[in-house]
């Protein structure tokens, strides 16, 4: 009740009387101001407790002037996309959010943002990459410099652009089915990593990796893992093709409404399982005379 009656004689004085200075410190400001930033696209954000006003944002780099923000004066949207006003160059920029109120003299309510360095803080999100085997035991890592939102005389930056000799990969990768993983740093986006074990699946992340950087921001976000395929592993070409099979069947359908193809596939699916049983037997047999045999001629006589 108490708010309610604020209101209505904040409502009955700005109507009746004016604005007083006094009211201004009833006047909401922004809060919760603060930066949203991915791949050098930055938003600033704040919440608001009242739709009545609008917000004018004001941005400056460290030691200059303050400039309105083309795009965000008197608004009514709680976020401001400052994107092209922030240069990528390693400086720090304060954004202050305005509470507008018509007809004011007086200073108006304001809420200033943290300091804010795209440059450092930007976070980067998962890079693509491939990952194609060079010979027995090297693969080479071919990663794709992921593009920024920012443009430099009509070209579109990517991230090498604007980090240049800071801008790093964390390669990190392991053989499956084993815990143990190992990280290459690259320099580049293309690495060879060596030394890996002959016909053995390996897995691979990416993730971007700025040394320059605090520690909190220094690596981005890991991309998929890829994985390399085993040379040993047999079965890979009878697997998905069993799979595919399967996606005949509806398991919605009723037992006598399967369609021709899902009869098909069922018979498939039953025809391999016989070939599998029959092999599995014959290898089984077979191993078992080989192994009744060895022990008959290696028993002593
Ligand atoms: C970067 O990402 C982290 C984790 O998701 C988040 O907490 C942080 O606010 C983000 N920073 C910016 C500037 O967007
Ligand atoms: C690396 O990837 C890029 C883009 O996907 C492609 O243009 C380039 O030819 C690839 N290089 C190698 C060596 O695979
Ligand atoms: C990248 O790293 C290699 C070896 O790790 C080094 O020889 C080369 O100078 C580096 N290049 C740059 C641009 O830092």
């Amino acid at each position: 009740m108490a708010t309610v009656k604020t209101l209505l004689w904040l409502g009955l004085s700005l109507s009746a009387f004016g604005i007083t200075t006094a009211d201004v410190n009833s006047v909401p400001r922004a809060q919760d101001v603060h930066w949203v930033s991915l791949d050098f696209t930055t938003h600033l954000r704040w919440s608001v407790t009242s739709s009545d006003y609008t917000y004018t944002v004001r941005f400056s780099r460290e030691d200059a002037d303050w400039e309105e923000s083309p795009n965000c004066i008197q608004i009514s949207a709680s976020e401001c996309d400052l994107t092209q006003s922030l240069k990528a160059s390693d400086r720090a920029y304060f954004a202050d959010v305005q509470t507008e109120i018509m007809d004011m003299d007086y200073e108006l309510p304001h809420t200033q943002s943290s300091r804010f360095n795209p440059y450092r803080e930007s976070n980067i999100s998962a890079v693509s990459f491939t990952v194609a085997p060079l010979d027995d035991r090297r693969v080479i890592v071919n990663i794709t410099d992921p593009l920024t939102s920012i443009y430099d005389r009509g070209k579109q930056l990517s991230i090498r652009d604007i980090f240049k000799k800071d801008l790093n990969y964390k390669i990190r990768y392991y053989k499956s089915g084993s815990t143990g993983k190992r990280d290459e740093i690259s320099n580049s986006s293309m690495k060879v990593i060596p030394g890996l074990d002959k016909g053995e699946s390996y897995c691979f992340m990416v993730a971007t990796f700025i040394r320059s950087r605090p520690k909190a921001t220094q690596q981005g976000s890991w991309s998929m893992q890829q994985c390399t395929e085993s040379s040993q592993d047999n079965l890979q070409g009878v697997t998905p093709s069993i799979f595919q099979l399967l996606q005949f069947w509806q398991p919605e359908d009723s037992f006598l409404d399967l369609s021709v193809g899902a009869w098909v596939g069922v018979g498939f699916i039953m025809l391999t399982v016989l070939i599998v049983i029959v092999t599995v037997t014959v290898l089984c047999c077979r191993q078992r005379n080989k192994t009744l045999q060895t022990s008959q001629s290696s028993a002593p006589v």
